[in-house]
């Protein structure tokens, strides 16, 4: 098979987002190979705690979306979000993913805390995905200790961004991007793949700003019709474009993390372990209470959730390892464990 590939021009990069059949497996193959080279078939697994869901957007696509009623709405208390994050380093996860809604009204004191009772006590690298704050509160849980802010810019299309994310404008959302790289941060960004009214342009220009911006992370999911948002009836974003995106983004930024997303497994069992073969490298499993997981409506009430399990299950499948536990031998070793199974998904 031939790895000699180039995407150097949007118009080869918008044909390989097209790809099928052996065209698309030599494009997986390539993005396989440069993902071994540099991460030796290493999974970075990440753990997630969706710590609130109250939003003050409205943004079309998401069923968290403020004025959707038919949700309850959580926050919860430090101590469960310092508890999971306790049981996440204990698993072997080296990464905790902070997220939530658009909840400006979570105090940044709050924040703060946690992240700096989190860098105390572990060695967690810290990742806050958490929209749109003010620049003086980004700087605040940077110096606290985050690592990494995940800002997805979602469309390039401006027109459709505005539509979609009402009150909120593209341009705003980079800047913001662009500075927390300027303060320090890691940063991540991406696209929903498949948004109504998207072209296979925009992505083939989105995977260049990308590369040119330098994200330490990239990650696409495609758009799953949320059933309690204005999008509700459209279909959901084509996988195969998905997986395509996601390689052509592995070839174009070489060495970074690209999540291999739970909503593929929303689309279809096997979708995680075909983000893996189309040149992943991290999962993300979630350590949300389980009281909680039902009202976290990102992509839809009937939502895959990633269990240790789970995890563990795909990483093998697709061939590939990482440094989590095995769940047994952690069950007889650490009591907090077995606690805490109760509420929480491992
Ligand atoms: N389909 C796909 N991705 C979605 N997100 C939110 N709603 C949807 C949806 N309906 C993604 C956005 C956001 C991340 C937290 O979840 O990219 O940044």
């Amino acid at each position: 098979m031939k790895l000699d590939l180039t995407l150097s021009t949007i118009s080869q990069i918008r044909e390989a987002l097209l790809y099928t059949a052996d065209l698309q497996e030599n494009l997986f193959a390539l993005a396989r190979s440069l993902r071994n080279q540099r991460h030796a078939s290493e999974v970075y697994p990440r753990g997630v705690i969706e710590f609130s869901n109250h939003c003050e957007l409205n943004c079309n696509y998401c069923g968290m979306r403020k004025q959707n009623k038919n949700l309850a709405r959580y926050r919860l208390a430090k101590l469960e979000v310092l508890n999971a994050a306790r049981l996440i380093e204990s698993l072997g996860v080296q990464s905790i993913m902070l997220q939530s809604g658009d909840d400006y009204s979570y105090p940044i004191i709050d924040l703060v805390e946690i992240i700096y009772l989190i860098k105390a006590e572990t060695t967690l690298h810290i990742i806050l995905c958490l929209g749109e704050r003010k620049y003086s509160d980004m700087e605040k849980i940077r110096i606290a200790g985050a690592d990494m802010y995940i800002l997805k810019l979602e469309t390039l299309n401006r027109n459709l961004f505005r539509k979609l994310r009402p009150g909120k404008t593209f341009d705003q959302r980079l800047k913001l991007l662009l500075f927390l790289k300027e303060i320090g941060y890691e940063i991540s960004s991406g696209f929903i793949v498949g948004l109504p009214g998207q072209s296979i342009q925009e992505l083939a220009e989105g995977a260049l700003l990308l590369k040119e911006i330098g994200v330490h992370a990239a990650s696409v999911s495609p758009f799953i019709p949320n059933d309690s948002s204005p999008l509700a009836g459209f279909p959901p974003g084509d996988l195969e474009t998905t997986y395509n995106m996601i390689a052509v983004l592995r070839i174009l930024l070489g060495n970074v993390l690209i999540p291999s997303v739970s909503a593929l497994s929303m689309l279809n069992p096997e979708g995680q372990v075909r983000g893996f073969n189309a040149g992943a490298n991290v999962i993300t499993i979630n350590f949300t209470p389980k009281a909680y997981t039902k009202d976290y409506l990102i992509y839809d009430s009937h939502r895959f959730i990633v269990t240790l399990k789970t995890a563990i299950e795909t990483i093998e499948k697709a061939g590939l390892r990482s440094s989590l536990k095995d769940i047994d031998n952690i069950e007889r070793g650490c009591s907090s464990v077995i606690h805490q199974k109760e509420e929480l998904y491992v």
